[in-house]
């Protein structure tokens, strides 16, 4: 039985057909473990935190149990901060206001917008034509600069799935006394994290492409920064005392969760990370692995379909694979994978416009991703690259 939640979908002639669901890297479907936990919560929920009643205070300890079992995911260090945030867009943006006064940020042009933009005048670095280029450029550029630098990196490409060398960086990072944040929005829902034994600074990621629903994520990392940060949201639950002037609280949770928080979406979200620890990684990787190698050879077998990949071929990698099909728009592949057979894939520049454009050329448009996970079937591989087959004969 498939351990995520299952869609029939309708296609050109009318007919219903199971969801071909190739479009993980967008947003994950939810898991079964996940459905459940949440419909466990519901009947309970109510305010966290401030309330004496029964249904308040098992909601503040399952919100409460929600981080403990996220930050255990993470295998973050016991006294890493966990801030519950909206996704990794708003953890990258809470870091980015907790900056230390004169911090440089040094982040590669490869990255999503979430984790590219956030960051006040960075120093930005071209693709590394390689992963060990990616580490030398780090090196040299966290060499130049005076005072505070973070290094800002993902840790798998959403656009090409590729892992990048991030032990590599955050020794080249501490090495310069930087410090090192990593997105790891790919890799999280794909291979095991070790925020402790990577040494990483901060992590972030979000719950909507690891199984869980929409609205949660995660920023987990060092408290002095955040300590001292402004409160990023302003309001309830953010103060001590306000009179004339405000008291902050000082704890870093507490400071920057201001307001309701999204309690399903942290219980949903831990009750993800919990199936994953559970499961065991190595039967996930192997089998993504394994349908990984299935899409890419088939797609290479195809003539007129282009994987992007910014590294040599075998570079490891998680199950992304981005591509373009001659002859047909991005969109128009895409419009015709939904409309005739029953698949979603996403087109598009993935919100990595300048990574995009350096793998496609500077005039160049779009391409199609298709991407794979827990629930990932070889008929759902299958019946992309047949549906590329008939594609690319028909423009023959
Ligand atoms: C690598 C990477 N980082 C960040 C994000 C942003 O995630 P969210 O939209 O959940 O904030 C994405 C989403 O596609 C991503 O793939």
């Amino acid at each position: 039985m498939s351990p995520v939640l299952s869609l029939d979908v309708p296609v050109r002639d009318g007919a219903l057909v199971p969801y071909a669901n190739l479009d993980y890297a967008a947003s994950a479907p939810c898991l079964e473990a996940v459905s459940r936990a949440v419909a466990e919560a519901l009947p309970a929920y109510s305010s966290v935190h401030r309330g004496a009643g029964y249904a308040s205070q098992l909601t503040t300890t399952r919100y409460e149990q929600a981080r403990h079992t996220v930050k255990a995911f993470a295998r973050a260090r016991t006294d890493d901060a966990l801030v519950f945030t909206r996704n990794t867009t708003d953890a990258m943006n809470l870091l980015a206001r907790s900056l230390p006064e004169g911090t440089t940020v040094v982040v590669f042009d490869t990255e999503h917008h979430a984790t590219l933009l956030p960051w006040p005048a960075p120093v930005r670095l071209a693709p590394p034509a390689l992963p060990g280029e990616a580490v030398r450029a780090a090196d040299e550029a966290l060499a130049a600069i005076e005072g505070p630098a973070l290094l800002v990196v993902t840790a798998a490409s959403n656009v090409t799935g590729e892992l990048w060398p991030i032990a590599g960086l955050a020794h080249i990072a501490h090495r310069h006394g930087a410090r090192i944040a990593v997105d790891a929005a790919q890799l999280a829902p794909h291979r095991p994290l070790n925020v402790a034994a990577l040494d990483l600074d901060y992590v972030a990621f979000s719950g909507h492409k690891l199984y869980a629903p929409f609205g949660a994520g995660v920023l987990i990392g060092r408290r002095d920064w955040l300590e001292r940060a402004e409160p990023y949201l302003k309001g309830g639950g953010a103060t001590v005392a306000v009179g004339e002037q405000t008291e902050w609280q000082s704890d870093v949770e507490a400071r920057h969760e201001a307001g309701t928080p999204n309690v399903l979406g942290a219980i949903a979200l831990a009750a993800a990370c919990d199936h994953l620890s559970r499961s065991g990684w190595t039967g996930l990787i192997e089998e993504e692995d394994r349908l990984l190698t299935r899409l890419r050879t088939g797609l290479a077998a195809i003539e007129g379909v282009h994987e992007l990949a910014l590294w040599p071929a075998d570079h490891p990698r998680v199950g992304i694979v981005s591509f373009v099909v001659d002859g047909y728009t991005a969109r128009e592949v895409a419009e015709r994978l939904s409309a005739d057979h029953g698949i979603g894939v996403r087109d598009g520049k993935f919100c990595a416009h300048p990574f995009v454009r350096h793998l496609l050329g500077a005039n160049s448009g779009s391409a199609v991703r298709a991407s794979i996970g827990l629930g990932s079937t070889e008929e759902h591989v299958d019946r992309l690259l047949t549906a590329l087959r008939r594609l690319t004969e028909v423009r023959g």
